[in-house]
């Protein structure tokens, strides 16, 4: 295996003076825009989800269709889904590509720039979209299809500005955060384009219908639901892991040869396990059991990420206790291993006949959302900040702060679900002596109340949480003067690290 000899300009730069990314022509500007639409999105997302949450528990606060849960959930899983994790990518992406790869972004400023703002315009058509009831009522996938056709276009120019970058990149080697932002970005534009085939009804309306009918459809739609958690919310972040994790760990990663078995093997099985989604449906049952088979496969790969993140914190876990950036990037990895073994095992039909239609399902969403996917952008960003506006971190007691409180937050949220859903479940399926239903589902919704209060207090965390780390960057950006490089990188608690294999890894 080529060692990456990513030392120099590439481990040196994370902490270099912004003078030596101008001379190798980063584009870091393009970092910092998509850095703050992730901040915003995610606040407004964190805001949203707190606000269904509500709704939930307390129903009566349904204030006309526009402020419906129906309209407005949609909006919540866009703004966290498309909007906060999408515009992290793009930024950790765009900035990771340019330092392992020695080279400014290929396209220029004025491609880069059309591909944020276009990004943004679509998620404002999206979102308004929803609240107003255009939707395709595809879960995940809700846009209609000019806002689809709008992303596609977004997309190509995301992809040419990646590839185009990788094909002149003055690094010989491919660092493996690459390999996995670009599975992300291939398989998120394939994905997005099949599952919106469909046809207009006019050129100027805002209604189409899918190409696809029945139960070919329910299994496009689930292909694409599976596999948006498959390559956004898993393969983008973990090409953030390979690259934020050792930075900040200061540590090489611990297995080169394991990222790379771990990418094709998850790549690979990844695509194969949507029909999980639709057990017990009028999907063929040897494409049920497919789904399920590839899911316990799924399992390996997944731990052999994990594995790989947590191992490189060898030699280095004393600094858990002293640094709170590290502590949500490793916490992070933790739960995706967490996720990553309650999926397979909610795969299995007769687990998922329990937990399908329950909250379950949203607590299993919510431990790799709130989780892995957040707090991975959190770690990364309170990384990241520092080094793209040359200004040492406003407060590193506040991050501190931020990492007990959505700690908190997300222990109330799951534990919240998995005891409402299972209830659920168990309630369902509850019969008495004679064979009859022992529970009317009405009673299985009043039991839900007290777990719906609890998780939109969790919710509530999660915000003040969030409102902590959107002021502890916009105080660090507007710190007056830029400090000296040394200076920045030792009170953001990191300096530069190779990103070099292990010896015989
Ligand atoms: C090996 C990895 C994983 C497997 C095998 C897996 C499996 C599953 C299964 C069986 C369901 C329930 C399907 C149903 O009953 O309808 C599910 C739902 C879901 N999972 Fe996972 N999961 C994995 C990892 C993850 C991770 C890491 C995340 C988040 C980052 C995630 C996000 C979701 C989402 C969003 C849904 C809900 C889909 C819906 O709207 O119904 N999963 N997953
Ligand atoms: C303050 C934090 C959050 C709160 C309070 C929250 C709350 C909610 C609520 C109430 C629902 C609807 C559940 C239902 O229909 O029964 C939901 C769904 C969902 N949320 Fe969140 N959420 C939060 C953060 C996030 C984040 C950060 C992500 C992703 C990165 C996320 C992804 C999702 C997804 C994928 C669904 C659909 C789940 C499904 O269909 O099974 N949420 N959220």
């Amino acid at each position: 295996m080529t060692a990456i000899t990513a030392t120099g300009a590439i481990g040196a730069t994370a902490s270099a003076p912004a003078s030596s990314a101008a001379i190798a022509g980063y584009n870091e500007a393009i970092v910092r825009r998509f850095t703050i639409a992730t901040v915003f999105w995610g606040v407004f997302g964190f805001a949203a989800g707190t606000w269904v949450a509500t709704l939930l528990a307390f129903p009566e606060l349904n204030i006309g269709l526009e402020g419906s849960f129906g309209r407005l959930r949609p909006v919540h899983t866009s703004a966290v889904i498309l909007g906060f994790a999408g515009n992290a990518l793009f930024a950790t992406s765009f900035y990771v590509v340019q330092r392992t790869c020695r080279t400014g972004l290929w396209g220029g400023p004025r491609l880069a720039n059309a591909v944020f703002w276009g990004y943004q315009a679509f998620l404002i058509i999206a979102l308004t979209g929803y609240v107003m009831g255009i939707t395709q009522s595809r879960e995940y996938a809700e846009p209609e299809w000019y806002a689809d056709i709008w992303l596609t276009v977004v997309w190509v120019g995301y992809l040419a500005i990646f590839v185009g970058t990788l094909a002149t990149r003055r690094e010989p080697h491919i660092y493996v955060a690459n390999w996995f932002f670009l599975a992300y970005i291939i398989t998120v534009a394939v994905l997005h384009i099949i599952n919106n085939l469909a046809m207009p009804v006019s050129f100027v309306g805002t209604k189409s219908y899918s190409a696809f009918s029945g139960v070919q459809d329910a299994l496009i739609q689930w292909w694409y639901g599976h596999n948006m958690v498959g390559f956004l919310l898993t393969a983008g972040f973990i090409g953030v892991m390979y690259y934020f994790v050792p930075k900040q760990a200061e540590r090489p990663i611990y297995s080169y040869r394991l990222s790379i078995v771990h990418f094709w093997a998850l790549i690979f099985l990844y695509i194969w396990a949507g029909p999980h989604h639709l057990h017990y449906t009028a999907l063929p049952d040897w494409a049920q059991t497919l789904g399920a088979a590839f899911s316990i496969m799924l399992w390996m790969p997944s731990w052999g990420g994990m594995i790989n993140g947590i191992m490189t914190l060898s030699g280095a876990w004393g600094r858990l206790r002293t640094d709170p950036i590290l502590r949500f990037l490793v916490v992070a990895v933790a739960f995706y291993g967490m996720a990553t073994f309650e999926g397979p095992l909610m795969a299995l039909k007769p687990v998922n006949a329990l937990s399908h239609y329950t909250d379950w399902t949203v607590g299993h969403v919510h431990s790799g959302a709130l989780g892995w996917v957040a707090f991975m952008t959190f770690g990364a960003l309170y990384y990241l900040v520092p080094r793209l506006w040359n200004r040492p971190l406003w407060s590193l007691r506040l991050v501190e702060w931020h990492f007990w409180i959505a700690s908190l937050a997300i222990v109330l949220y799951i534990t919240a679900m998995w005891v409402s859903g299972i209830a659920q479940g168990l309630m369902w399926r509850a019969y008495d002596e004679f064979g009859f239903l022992r529970y009317s589902f009405a009673d299985s919704v009043a039991m839900l109340h007290p777990y719906y209060v609890t998780r939109a207090l969790g919710g509530l965390f999660y915000l003040i949480g969030g409102l902590l780390f959107a002021f502890n960057i916009i105080m660090t950006i507007r710190q007056p003067a830029p400090v000296a490089a040394a200076e920045g990188a030792a009170i953001a608690g990191a300096a530069p690290a190779p990103l070099r294999p292990t010896a015989g890894s």
